[in-house]
């Protein structure tokens, strides 16, 4: 990459979803860890877009490589790591990116919330302290800009109270609240896209069904586009509009959630749903037999063949490419069409 400086994105519409070239454009993008037991895949061949305004949620078991992929988005894997692909946003590959691009991307390109608050909060220091530092720190705004900013941020994520919690510590709020103050920080720079990982899985039923109403609800106001991982389908049922469905390292399914959840094409999926999932309900995982294989072992062929209750004898030989099943629907599955004729 040559320029200097890097442009900051246009903010369309959310409307214009559809039209406009994805905020992010993901190709196969792979990513190999060195480990005692020998090389790692976690990320292995993965490629998916993100258009504006809209919500993807990467959905799979732990281990399956969900924080790696995000980690690899965002730029924050160990040296050690051996990353291809490519990952585009404005035109401009956050892979190759160097470490002084990548600090300009970070907060108006790109953004990220993890799953416990406390560790993206400083227990020292106020709630105001920390917003206006990470204002400053990305922009040339004043002190006293920053802090009128601060109160606007903290009345968009619904804090009530607004000028009372910006003079609190971390540990005088409550967990709920803490995720609203980290995803305030968050969205202090306006960013085209949020990276959330697993952000209401240290939340309660009730305060993380107020928090993902939130980010839906930011996503439609400010056009901002979401990935947010979770390994609950509940969490991607509420919020998504997309869904990529991760097993081994690889995206086994993708597609409109819905539709998804309506037709599911692959046996993980199938898995993942249980027999009486319908759109709109909100049902936990149910549990798959087996377990997730270890991602430095894997066996040869199709990952979820152990554990696949339809696997035929070509399935341990190779593995299936993703295929098309309707528009905007894929699966990677040898039975991807017998499996389809026998949903329908
Ligand atoms: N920095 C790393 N070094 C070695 N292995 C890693 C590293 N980060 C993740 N892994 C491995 O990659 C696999 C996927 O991990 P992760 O992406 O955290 O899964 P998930 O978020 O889906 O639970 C796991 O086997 C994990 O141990
Ligand atoms: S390819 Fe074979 S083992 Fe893999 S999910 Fe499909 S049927 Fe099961
Ligand atoms: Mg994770």
């Amino acid at each position: 990459m040559t320029t200097a400086v890097l442009e900051r994105p246009t903010r369309d519409s959310a409307a214009t979803a559809d039209a406009a070239p994805p905020v992010l454009d993901v190709r196969n993008v792979r990513t190999e860890f060195k480990t005692h037991g020998g090389p790692l895949i976690a990320v292995n061949d993965v490629s998916f877009t993100v258009g504006r305004g809209r919500v993807l949620a990467i959905l799979g078991e732990s281990g399956s490589g969900k924080s790696a992929l995000l980690r690899t988005i965002l730029g924050i894997q160990p040296r050690s790591a051996t990353i291809t692909g490519q990952a585009l946003m404005n035109g401009v590959d956050l892979i190759t990116m160097n470490e002084r691009e990548r600090e300009q991307t970070r907060g108006s390109w790109l953004s990220m919330i993890f799953q416990d608050p406390m560790t993206a909060l400083d227990p020292l220091f106020t709630v105001e302290q920390q917003i206006v530092e990470t204002l400053r720190r990305h922009t040339d705004v004043s002190p006293a800009t920053a802090a009128a900013r601060a109160l606007e941020l903290l009345q968009l994520v619904q804090i009530p109270s607004p000028e009372r919690r910006l003079k609190a510590y971390p540990f005088e709020l409550s967990g709920g609240m803490r995720q609203r103050i980290v995803i305030a920080m968050a969205l202090a720079c306006s960013p085209s896209l949020l990276l959330a990982d697993e952000p209401t899985t240290a939340l309660d039923v009730t305060v993380q069904a107020r928090v993902l109403d939130l980010l839906k609800e930011l996503s439609r106001t400010l056009g901002m586009s979401i990935i947010i991982v979770t390994h609950d389908l509940s969490v991607a049922a509420a919020i998504a509009d997309d869904v990529a469905v991760m097993y081994a390292g690889r995206i086994v399914e993708q597609g409109p959630i819905r539709e998804v959840i309506r037709d599911p094409q692959h046996p993980y999926t199938r898995g993942l749903l249980g027999a009486n999932v319908r759109p709109g309900q909100r049902e936990r995982l149910a549990a798959i037999p087996g377990s997730p294989p270890n991602l430095a072992r894997l066996p040869a062929g199709c990952a979820f063949a152990p554990r696949c209750d339809v696997a035929i004898e070509r399935c341990a030989g190779g593995m299936p490419e993703l295929q098309l099943t309707a528009p905007g629907h894929l699966a990677r599955c040898f039975l991807v069409q017998e499996v389809g004729a026998m949903s329908k």
